[in-house]
Formats: C-alpha cells, sequence, structure tokens
C-alpha cells in the first residue's frame, strides 16, 4: 500500500541516513565498477519532469506536449534540457495478452506517438514505470512478473529514459529486482537510461550503478505542488555525503528539482539550482516551465553554472568545511584544470566567510583568479584566498583557475532525434535527411564518429561548420521491399581538453516504403509523420 506522504519523506529520510551509517567507506572495494560502453547520461541528465508541480492529475498528452513546446521556447532546450515525459500520469494499462496498451483517452497518439512528437522537437523521452506489482496509487501495472515484454514495450515506444519506482514491492529484493529490469532492458536491445526509485531503500549508491544510470538516495523532495525549502536542504546534505558514488554515467539523483515553485524566493532558486550543479545531481525541472519568471528561466538556463554539472569529470562536490551556519562545498574538479566552490548560506542572517585556496584543492600559496558564476564576473589574481558576502539563504558559486579563461564544456542539442524518410511509388532510389547537432562548449568537437553497425538500406555521413555538425541519413530504396524499416545511429566523440568521452548521441531512423501510385517522396526530421502502428 502507498505510505502517506509525510510518512514515506520522513522514513525514507531516517532509512537513508541509518544506511549511511553502516555503509562500507567510500573506497569500498565491494562498489561495481560502472559499464560506461553504453554511453548514457555520461553527464548528470537533464530535463523536465512533472510530479512536483502536477502530481498525476492533470498529466496527459496535452499537458506534455504543452511542455516539451516549452522547453524548446523558453531556451532550456538551448541549454541542454532534453528529457522530457510523463512521470506517474496514468498512461498505460495490461491488456489480456500480457502487453501494455496506452491510455488512449489520456495519450490520443499512443504512447509511441508523443516519443515521436517529443523527439521531433529534438528532445529525448522519459517514461515511468514501477518494480512492484502496481505504481504508487496503483492506477497503473508494475513491470512485476512482466519484466521481459514491458521492457520490449518501452522499447518499441521509443523511451530513452524510464524512472523506475519502488511501490508496492512488498517481499522483493530491491536489488535483484532492479538487476532483472536491468537484464531484461538488455534483451530488448534499446539502450536506455535507467532511473532507479527507491528512495534510498536498500542504499542504492552501494550497487545501482551496476544496473542503472542514477537512483534516488532519499525521500520524494517535496508533495505535488508544495515546495519545501527546508526539505530541500536535508536532501541536499544527505545527498553530499554520498559523493562517492558518483561519476560519469551514474549518478546520485536528490530528486527533481523545486526551482521556480511557488513558495521559494529568487535567492533559494538559485542557492537550489547551485547546489544541484555543484552535487552533479541530475538536473530534473520540476516546475511549470509554461508560466515561469523570466528569473526562473535565468537560474535555469545559467550556462555557467550548468558547466559545472555537465562537467565531463563527472566529479560530485561536497561539504568540505563549515564556517559557523555557512557550507563550503568544494572537492570538485573541472575538466580544464579549474574547480569549483560553492559557499551556501542556510542560515538565518547574512555571513561573510573566506574562502581558503585549500578549500578548494590549490596551494595557499597560488595566485588565483575567481568566476563568479551569478554575476558573470572575473577578478584576480587574488593571492592567499578570498572573503565573500552571502546573504541568508544565498549563495556564492565560485569557479577558481590559475588563467583568466573558464571555457564552458560539451553541451550537446540536437535538431531532431527521430529522422522520418517515406517513399511512395517511383521515388528517386535515396532519400535523405539531416539531423544538426551543436556543441555550446567554448572549444569545437572534432567529427562524431558514427558506429558502423548500421543496416545496409542505411548510410550517415558528417560534416561541420564550426559548433554545428550536420549528421546526414541517406536511405537506399532501391530493391528494398514495401515496409516499415527501424535503426538506430549512435555516434561518439570527445571532449577536446581532458579527452573524456561525451555522451553518445542516439537518435532513431525510420524509412517507410510503400507501394502504390508514384509520387514524390516526402523526407522530413519531424515527428508529425503518419502516424506509428505501435500504439
Ligand atoms: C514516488 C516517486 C515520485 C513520483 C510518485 C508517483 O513517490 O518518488 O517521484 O514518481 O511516486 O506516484
Amino acid at each position: 500500500m502507498r505510505r502517506p506522504f509525510a510518512f514515506a519523506l520522513a522514513a525514507a529520510l531516517v532509512a537513508a541516513l541509518a544506511a549511511a551509517a553502516s555503509a562500507p567507506s567510500a573506497q569500498s572495494p565491494a562498489r561495481p565498477v560502472h559499464d560506461t560502453a553504453d554511453g548514457l547520461v555520461l553527464t548528470p541528465p537533464m530535463g523536465w519532469y512533472p510530479w512536483n508541480e502536477f502530481g498525476q492529475e492533470p498529466q496527459n498528452e496535452t499537458l506534455i506536449r504543452q511542455i516539451a513546446e516549452a522547453v524548446v521556447k523558453s531556451g532550456m532546450k538551448d541549454a541542454g534540457y532534453a528529457f522530457v515525459g510523463p512521470d506517474e500520469g496514468i498512461c498505460f494499462s495490461r491488456g489480456a495478452d500480457g502487453r501494455l496498451t496506452s491510455n488512449l483517452d489520456r495519450y490520443p497518439s499512443g504512447l509511441r506517438g508523443l516519443g515521436d512528437y517529443i523527439h521531433g522537437l529534438g528532445l529525448k523521452y522519459a517514461l515511468y514505470t514501477d518494480a512492484g506489482t502496481r505504481t504508487c496509487s496503483k492506477a497503473m501495472p508494475g513491470a512485476r512478473d512482466h519484466e521481459l515484454e514491458d521492457m520490449a514495450t518501452f522499447a518499441e515506444w521509443r523511451a530513452d529514459y524510464l524512472k523506475i519506482d519502488w511501490c508496492n514491492t512488498e517481499g522483493q529484493d530491491v536489488a535483484r529486482s532492479y538487476a532483472k529490469l536491468h537484464n531484461a532492458q538488455l534483451a530488448a536491445g534499446r539502450p536506455i537510461v535507467h532511473s532507479l526509485c527507491s528512495w534510498g531503500d536498500g542504499q542504492p549508491w552501494n550497487w545501482a550503478a551496476a544496473v542503472g544510470h542514477l537512483w534516488r538516495t532519499t525521500g520524494d523532495i517535496c508533495g505535488p505542488g508544495k515546495a519545501d525549502w527546508a526539505h530541500a536542504l536535508r536532501i541536499a546534505t544527505f545527498n553530499g555525503t554520498l559523493s562517492e558514488a558518483a561519476g560519469p554515467g551514474h549518478w546520485n539523483d536528490p530528486d527533481m528539482m523545486i526551482v521556480g515553485m511557488s513558495g521559494l524566493s529568487e535567492t533559494q532558486n538559485r542557492s537550489f539550482f547551485s547546489l544541484w550543479c555543484m552535487m552533479a545531481a541530475p538536473l530534473m525541472a520540476g516546475n511549470d516551465v509554461r508560466s515561469m519568471t523570466e528569473a526562473t528561466i535565468r537560474i535555469l538556463t545559467n550556462p555557467e553554472a550548468i558547466a559545472i554539472n555537465q562537467d565531463p569529470l563527472g566529479v560530485q562536490g561536497r561539504i568540505v568545511r563549515r564556517d559557523g551556519a555557512v557550507q563550503i562545498w568544494a572537492g570538485k574538479p573541472l575538466f580544464d584544470g579549474s574547480r569549483a566552490v560553492l559557499v551556501f548560506n542556510p542560515g538565518a542572517a547574512a555571513a561573510v566567510v573566506k574562502v581558503a585556496w585549500a578549500d578548494a584543492g590549490f596551494s595557499p600559496a597560488e595566485a588565483l583568479y575567481i568566476r563568479d558564476l551569478w554575476a558573470a564576473r572575473t577578478t584576480g589574481p587574488h593571492g592567499g584566498g578570498l572573503g565573500v558576502a552571502v546573504p541568508a539563504d544565498g549563495v556564492a558559486f565560485l569557479r577558481v583557475s590559475k588563467t583568466d579563461q573558464f571555457p564552458l564544456p560539451p553541451v550537446i542539442v540536437a535538431s531532431t532525434y527521430r529522422v522520418a524518410l517515406r517513399a511512395d511509388g517511383a521515388g528517386p532510389a535515396a532519400l535523405t535527411a539531416a539531423v544538426r547537432v551543436r556543441t555550446t562548449g567554448s572549444a569545437d568537437l572534432d567529427l562524431w564518429k558514427v558506429r558502423p553497425d548500421l543496416p545496409s538500406w542505411l548510410s550517415v555521413t558528417v560534416s561541420k561548420a564550426g559548433k554545428v555538425q550536420t549528421l546526414t541519413n541517406t536511405a537506399s530504396v532501391k530493391g528494398l521491399a514495401k515496409g516499415s524499416y527501424h535503426a538506430v545511429v549512435r555516434a561518439d566523440n570527445v571532449e577536446p581538453v581532458s579527452k573524456m568521452p561525451t555522451s553518445a548521441l542516439y537518435y532513431d531512423v525510420d524509412l517507410e516504403v510503400g507501394g502504390g501510385s508514384p509520387g514524390a517522396p516526402q523526407t522530413g526530421g519531424s515527428g508529425s509523420s503518419s502516424p506509428p502502428s505501435v500504439r
């Protein structure tokens, strides 16, 4: 049975804290080594999820489409936010054949159709399930005892990200249950980010890297529509103790963000966002992005703060020192040799503290440049540390470097994640459509390397003009029988300074070969082509 919200929160936090006390040390040799071969979320996932603002109602296709459009229009997509989709939004039921079927009342295009729409906007598709018998409200079936067929269905719906909740799991072992889902996912064949949501139950930071990409470390950050600043800070403080467990492709998840929800001041929004950036936490916005203020947009899209979160080294910062109520977060080396420092004042009164270079991991004798990430101002060189004034609830979010250059790491933005090609009758022998991929980082990237494992009807070439690369997809139709063809293209790249791999770029290519009367072939990268047969 679903636990009441307040109880679930308290219980999960107490369990997580108790677990942390008895957890093996950070250097525990028992910790599994994460396999990053899938190239997924090598920096923390960024996106939007409905639960914090909306809860279960009114999640439906109209809401999710409007949100996806607002993510694009507000500039969030250009800032790196990509994963969007319903949470526990009464999305599907289980049919008599045991397979999941879309709830067409709420999602008239079907869950595959909604995915195509989201992909066509250049966003990635997030879906939700549960490892138990039912989801938390019991409105949807869970995947228990249906792992293989459900994971196959999520692949057919073209999910890129799957949040897997932990309600109604009586008698189940948490690590085994998620491992079973991971194996079912591998069997289904589509690369999908697994976002484990056991609220810290079973201490996932000790084992989940082997079976997923991120895991919730605590109970829910808030009830729907009820942002809770004090509770968010407790979550941050606990999550901050788990920094050793995080790294490229495997992240501690202190829950979706509450930035921009009612009840938080602009100062609190800025501090919250800084904490999540510093903790290399998933940046899943949870506010109503259709109607946010300019100030909220500026916070959520600050490229210099996002650069700390999306740093290719993937190190999670932690509290290295306290000065009265003030927390000094550091321990976060960055790809260019600079380091991040966050001075956060959760106290009731303004404070002035001195940041020592040793806090940041530099020698006390250095003369260093400071970039203030909220003021977008560089000062220095400074010798011997820096005094900073921090208002109540406020932060100083700094990047410290031996040089006065503060380059941004790559954040990848694509024109579409779905290429849809259609050939009818006697069209040309080959159809082409482009996917344009841009890096918002300071440096140009080398050419994306396309994996050679493409089907024989598809070829992909890559060309480059500065920060924008074009992947041209050519489908050879000649000789192909009538029918639907599908391929997932993967391309890889490397951040040029640190040589750390970027997250792999994946997108779908659909080719529809019709018979019938001769007509011009239609090409296009938008997801608005004919409705898919999979619902
Ligand atoms: C749990 C999760 C939340 C949300 C709800 C849906 O409480 O932790 O994030 O997904 O379930 O019911």
